[in-house]
């Protein structure tokens, strides 16, 4: 028997295997499922900076004012009509007295303004902790890369002087200096990073010659580049370091423990394969640690990160890029 328990940002779980943000959170009966298949967490679908203030009437009075900018978001986000930012809440109150098991709640926001008052009555559902969902795709000219960080962390900050929970910060993997991003995060007091959001990126239908929206889902060659991000980060910080994007199979949990995760989060994975499959990572995991002899996750943890092996030290950064690139034939 091996130990797979792990703290997260303070929270104890009992295996690192959560559930990440998504529609999986849409249904209580996936929710309990999700718990007696034995997740460590759950994070529940964001709730969006437009459906909060929607319902604040915010995006009204922008109308009224005939602010483009909104009005154009409505008639993109016509669901905005349907899930207001009390049914989401209610929501998150049903899924606590749902399930035992620690609950993250998640909020996507762009800018500052009312919707930190709802963080706070996010966070009085009996959440755990809250994730900041920093989806934003920031194509202004006129806004620099310090810029776009400074606003990042006015927003952090504003929801951590609102709130008592631990926050976690699922970040962009397009900031040109991630370290420096994580460790200004983490002065000003967060206790996670999740390493990465995953955008969708819309796709172009060449007959209709139209904008075509659908789901790129993951694959598993996708989790290289959080895996080296954790690896790079790992003893560089103390918050928790979450893996999240291409995970699959036990395999890929060990791969970011090995390069320094507290956890990992999994989503497109349980849309493919059921929420069993929980299960079955966590016995891959256990069995795995069995077969090596690893009583408990400490004992790997950052084994292959950049900062505990000379070798790895360039490896992570360009060397491996530089010699693969010059060795290959024709
Ligand atoms: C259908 C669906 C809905 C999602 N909804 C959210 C969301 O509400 N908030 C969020 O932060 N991420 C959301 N995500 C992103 C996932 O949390 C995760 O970061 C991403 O899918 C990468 O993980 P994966 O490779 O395991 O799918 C969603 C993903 C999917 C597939």
């Amino acid at each position: 028997m091996s130990e797979l328990n792990t703290s997260y940002m303070g929270i104890p779980l009992a295996n690192p295997v959560v559930i990440a943000a998504s529609t999986l959170s849409a249904d209580l009966n996936t929710i309990k499922k999700a718990e007696d298949v034995g997740a460590g967490a759950l994070v529940i679908r964001s709730i969006f900076e437009e459906q909060i203030r929607h319902e604040v009437g915010e995006m009204e009075d922008a109308l009224s004012t005939g602010s483009e900018a909104y009005a154009e978001a409505l008639s993109y986000l016509p669901m905005l009509e349907h899930a207001g930012a009390r049914e989401h809440l209610m929501w998150v109150e049903k899924a606590r007295e749902a399930v035992k098991m620690p609950l993250i709640g998640s909020v996507n926001a762009v800018s500052g303004g009312k919707w930190v008052d709802y963080a706070k009555q996010l966070a009085d559902t009996g959440i755990d902790a809250l994730e900041l969902n920093t989806y934003a795709v920031e194509a202004d000219m006129t806004r620099s890369s310090a810029d776009v960080e400074h606003g990042l962390y006015q927003m952090f900050e504003a929801v951590s002087d609102a709130i008592d929970l631990p926050i976690a910060v699922k970040l962009s993997p397009f900031y040109s200096s991630i370290s420096n991003v994580v460790a200004e995060l983490e002065s000003r007091g967060a206790k996670g990073v999740v390493l990465f959001n995953r955008f969708l990126q819309p796709d172009i239908n060449v007959e209709t010659e139209q904008i075509e929206n659908s789901m790129n889902w993951s694959r598993r060659e996708d989790a290289r580049l959080p895996l080296r991000w954790t690896a790079l980060l790992y003893g560089r910080v103390n918050l928790d370091i979450i893996g999240n994007t291409g995970i699959e199979e036990p395999e890929d949990i060990i791969k970011f423990i090995l390069a320094g995760a507290t956890a990992v989060q999994v989503a497109g994975s349980l849309y493919r394969k059921g929420i069993d499959h929980v299960a079955q990572l966590i016995a891959g995991l256990e069995s795995w640690m069995v077969a090596k002899g690893y009583n408990d996750l400490s004992a790997f943890r950052g084994k292959v990160s950049q900062k505990d092996v000379e070798a790895n030290l360039l490896n992570y950064e360009r060397a491996q890029y530089v010699g693969f690139i010059l060795s290959q034939k024709a």
